[in-house]
C-alpha cells in the first residue's frame, strides 16, 4: 500500500518548524512509520544546490532549475521509494513554493514552471499541503527576532504578498489537496487548525 505525502508550505516566518515536528509525532503515535524531509533538499545532492540557490545570486530560471534539480533527485532517491514501502512522508516544502517563491515572487512564467513540475514530478502530488497562511508584515516581525536572513528571507514586504498570492492560486487550483491554516495566531490556535484537517481525514 503506498504510504502518505504531506507537504507543509507558507511564506518564511510563517512557524512551519514547530508544527512539522508535532504533527510526526502525532502520525508516529497513531502507527505511522514517517519519514521527515525537506525542500530545497533531502538528498546530499539537493542539500548542496540548496546551498546554492539560498546564497548565490542567480536569475531566476537558474533559480528554478536547481531547485527542480534537486527535486528530481530527492523524488527518485527519497520520495518515491518511501511512499512505495508504505511510509508516510512529511516535507518541509515542495513544488508548491517553486510555483510561489519563483513564480509569485521572482515573476518567472506559470508555463515554464508547469513544464518543469510535469517533468520532475510526473504526476506525483502531496496528499494533502497544509498552507500556513498568514500577513506577511507579522511573519517578518518572526523571522526578525528568530534568524539569520537568507536570499530569500532578505526580500520587502511586497515579494512576500507576491508568494502568498503565489501560494493562494496554487490552492484555489487545487482546493482539495490544500488545507488552509490561519498562521497569524499562537502556537495552541495553530496546533488545533492542524489537528482538526487530520481527523477530518480520518489520519
Ligand atoms: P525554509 O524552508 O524556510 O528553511 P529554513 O526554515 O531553514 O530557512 O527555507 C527555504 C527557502 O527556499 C525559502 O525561503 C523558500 C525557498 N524555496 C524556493 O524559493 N523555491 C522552492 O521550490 C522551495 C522548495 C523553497
Amino acid at each position: 500500500m503506498s504510504g502518505r505525502f504531506i507537504s507543509f508550505e507558507g511564506i518564511d516566518g510563517a512557524g512551519k518548524s514547530t508544527h512539522i515536528a508535532a504533527v510526526s509525532e502525532r502520525l508516529r503515535q497513531a502507527g505511522a512509520e514517517v519519514l521527515n524531509t525537506r525542500e530545497p533538499g533531502g538528498t546530499p545532492l539537493a542539500e548542496r544546490l540548496r546551498e546554492l540557490v539560498l546564497h548565490e545570486p542567480m536569475d531566476v530560471l537558474t533559480e528554478a532549475l536547481l531547485v527542480f534539480a534537486g527535486r528530481r533527485d530527492h523524488v527518485r532517491q527519497v520520495i518515491e521509494p518511501a511512499l512505495a514501502a508504505g511510509r508516510t512522508v512529511v516535507c518541509d516544502r515542495f513544488t508548491d513554493a517553486s510555483f510561489a517563491y519563483q513564480g509569485g515572487g521572482n515573476g518567472l512564467s506559470l508555463p515554464v514552471l508547469e513544464q518543469l513540475e510535469a517533468w520532475v514530478t510526473e504526476g506525483r502530488q502531496p496528499d494533502l499541503t497544509i498552507w500556513f497562511d498568514l500577513p506577511p508584515a507579522t511573519a517578518a516581525a518572526r523571522r526578525a527576532a528568530a534568524r539569520e536572513a537568507d536570499r530569500f528571507e532578505q526580500q520587502d514586504l511586497h515579494f512576500f504578498e507576491r508568494v502568498r498570492a503565489g501560494y493562494a492560486a496554487r490552492a484555489a487550483a487545487a482546493p482539495q489537496r490544500f488545507a488552509r491554516i490561519d498562521a497569524s495566531g499562537d502556537v495552541a490556535s495553530v496546533a488545533a487548525q492542524i489537528v482538526a484537517v487530520l481527523e477530518q481525514r480520518g489520519w
